[in-house]
């Protein structure tokens, strides 16, 4: 399926989305978030889809950010609006039950940052400039950075991006924290397309188990998050991937997860 703004793709369990405004290096505009927010609902409910990759088109960008353009003229309503509409979107994207990875094959800035973050996993190109350039505009991440890049890198790097808003390479990104990975640009695709393929063939509830951990264990206090793995843990011995995974074990085979 496609349409203008986010192009749709499904192999083998991975599902690949990606933001097709190259001519605006892929900026979000309202439609975009929108488009985002219906895909990522389909993407949880559908049960082909294992993994999601989230990328934008064309060789420069991932996404450059909220789109300038059409935030100029909004009132404060609006504007509370337009930040509510990206974070309820983004949230959507963290809460998933499946693990979605951000492919970041160019700029990520601003509300492409936040759109990365908002996802579970980062690989960036070596080429990849990463930033949170909102002060420039005489204006504040909205989607969500400040929060997401706090938890991700703490306060001294949050800090640093947010008040200077200089963009920092991939190489910086990957000692603050915030991508998990960085690969050469020409082998971006094929790097994110193995690990896609690894968690696609993982068993589906122990992912979703572990996203929560983190997701919801991991924002409260270690009594209630201990608390709370410790429930998981115990639900995964009602599935029958738990059985598939130890006995394949024992008998010395590979396992075939079912998400059952
Ligand atoms: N919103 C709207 N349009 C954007 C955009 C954004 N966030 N980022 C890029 N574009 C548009 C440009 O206006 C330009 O459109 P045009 O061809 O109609 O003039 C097109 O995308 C290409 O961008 P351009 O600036 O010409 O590319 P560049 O290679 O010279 O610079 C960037 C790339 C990313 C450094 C620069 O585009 C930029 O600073 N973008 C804004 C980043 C930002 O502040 N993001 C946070 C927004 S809250």
């Amino acid at each position: 399926m496609t349409d203008s703004l986010l192009l749709t793709e499904t192999a083998d369990g991975i599902r690949t989305l990606q933001v097709n405004r190259p001519d605006k290096l892929n900026a979000l505009n309202a439609a975009t978030l929108d488009a985002l927010d219906a895909a990522f609902a389909a993407a949880a409910g559908d049960p082909e889809v294992r993994v999601v990759i989230l990328t934008g088109a064309g060789p420069k960008a991932f996404v450059a950010g909220a789109d300038i353009a059409e935030m100029r003229t909004l009132t404060p309503v609006q504007g509370r609006d337009f930040s509510l509409r990206g974070t309820r979107m983004m949230r959507r994207i963290e809460r998933l039950p499946k693990p979605v990875i951000a492919m970041v094959n160019g700029f990520a800035l601003g509300g492409g940052l936040e759109l990365a973050m908002s996802c579970h996993l980062r690989i960036a190109a070596d080429t990849a400039k990463i930033g949170q350039p909102e002060i420039n505009l005489g204006l504040i991440p909205g989607f969500g950075g400040s929060q997401r890049l706090l938890r991700l890198c703490g306060r001294a790097a949050t800090l640093e991006l947010c008040l200077t808003g200089a963009p920092v390479t991939a190489e910086r990104a990957l000692q603050l924290g915030i991508v998990n990975r960085i690969v050469p640009a020409a082998e971006l695709e094929a790097e994110t397309r193995k690990l896609a393929a690894q968690l696609a063939g993982a068993a589906p509830l122990a992912l979703r188990g572990m996203l929560d951990c983190v997701s919801i264990g991991g924002e409260c206090g270690i009594e209630e998050g201990l608390e709370y793995e410790a429930a998981q843990f115990g639900l995964m011995f009602a599935t029958e991937d738990m059985r598939e995974g130890t006995g394949a074990f024992l008998e010395k085979r590979k396992p075939a997860f079912t998400g059952k």
